[in-house]
C-alpha cells in the first residue's frame, strides 16, 4: 500500500477529489494516511475529517523563523512516513531537504500547461488572471514532480481545457478544476501506485496501457 500524505492550503476540492477517488477504490490501493496544511482555517481539514483522515496544522506563522518552521515540517511529515508527498494547492515553499529527502516522490499540481503561467507569483486564480491577459485559447493542468525549482521538475500529466471569450479568472479557474485538475490528481497517484512511473534523464516515464489519460 502506498502511504500518501497530501498538503493543502485552501478550499481543498484536489483533496477531495483524491479521497473520492480513495472511497471509490480508484487508486490502485493507495492510501491518504494525513493531510497537513498551513492554514488552519483551510476547509481542506474538514474535509480530511470529514473522510475520517488525520489532520494537521503546520503553520509558519507559530514559529519564530523559517528555519524553525521548516524543521518542524519535516519532523512532521518523517513521523507520517509517507511514500508519496502530493501537494494539492499547498501555497507555501517545499524546504530544500524535504526535496532532497523525498526526492522523487513529491507530486505538484498546478493549473496551467506548464512551462506556460508557472513559477514565482503565478498560483491560486493568478494562473487563470494571467492566461486571460495574454488571451491563449488554451489552458489546463500539469503534475509534475517537485524539483529545487519552481514549478521545473518532470512533467507527469497534463491536460488541455479550453479559454471562452466570456471567461473570467473564476470561471475559468472551475473548468480548469472540473475538466483537468480532479482527474489528473487522483490519475497520477494511481500511476504511481502502479509502479508504472520511472524517473529518466530528468523526465517522468510512464508505462502506458488502454485507457490511460495520457
Ligand atoms: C488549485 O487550482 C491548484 O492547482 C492551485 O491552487 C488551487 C487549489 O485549490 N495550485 C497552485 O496554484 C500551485 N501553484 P483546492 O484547494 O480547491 O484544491
Amino acid at each position: 500500500m502506498l502511504r500518501v500524505v497530501v498538503c493543502v492550503s485552501g478550499g481543498g476540492t484536489n483533496l477531495q477529489a483524491i479521497l473520492d477517488a480513495e472511497a471509490e477504490d480508484k487508486l490502485a490501493g493507495a492510501h491518504v494516511a494525513a493531510v497537513i496544511s498551513n492554514n488552519r482555517e483551510a476547509y481542506a481539514l474538514k474535509r480530511a475529517e470529514k473522510a475520517g483522515v488525520p489532520g494537521l496544522c503546520v503553520s509558519p506563522k507559530d514559529y519564530p523563523d523559517r528555519e524553525t518552521y521548516h524543521r518542524a515540517f519535516l519532523e512532521a511529515m518523517d513521523s507520517l512516513q509517507p511514500d508519496l508527498i502530493v501537494l494539492a494547492g499547498f501555497l507555501v515553499k517545499i524546504p530544500a531537504e524535504m526535496i532532497r529527502r523525498y526526492s522523487g516522490r513529491i507530486l505538484n499540481i498546478h493549473p496551467s500547461l506548464i512551462p506556460a503561467f508557472c513559477g514565482t507569483g503565478y498560483y491560486g486564480l493568478k494562473v487563470h488572471e494571467g492566461v486571460l491577459k495574454r488571451g491563449v485559447r488554451v489552458t489546463g493542468a500539469t503534475v509534475h514532480f517537485v524539483d529545487e525549482g519552481m514549478d521545473t521538475g518532470p512533467i507527469l500529466l497534463q491536460k488541455a481545457v479550453e479559454v471562452r471569450p466570456d471567461d473570467t479568472p473564476e470561471t475559468l479557474q472551475k473548468r480548469v478544476m472540473e475538466e483537468a485538475e480532479w482527474l489528473l490528481l487522483p490519475s497520477a497517484i494511481r500511476l504511481i501506485a502502479e509502479g508504472r512511473v520511472k524517473i529518466w534523464a530528468g523526465k517522468a516515464v510512464v508505462q502506458t496501457k488502454e485507457g490511460d489519460l495520457l
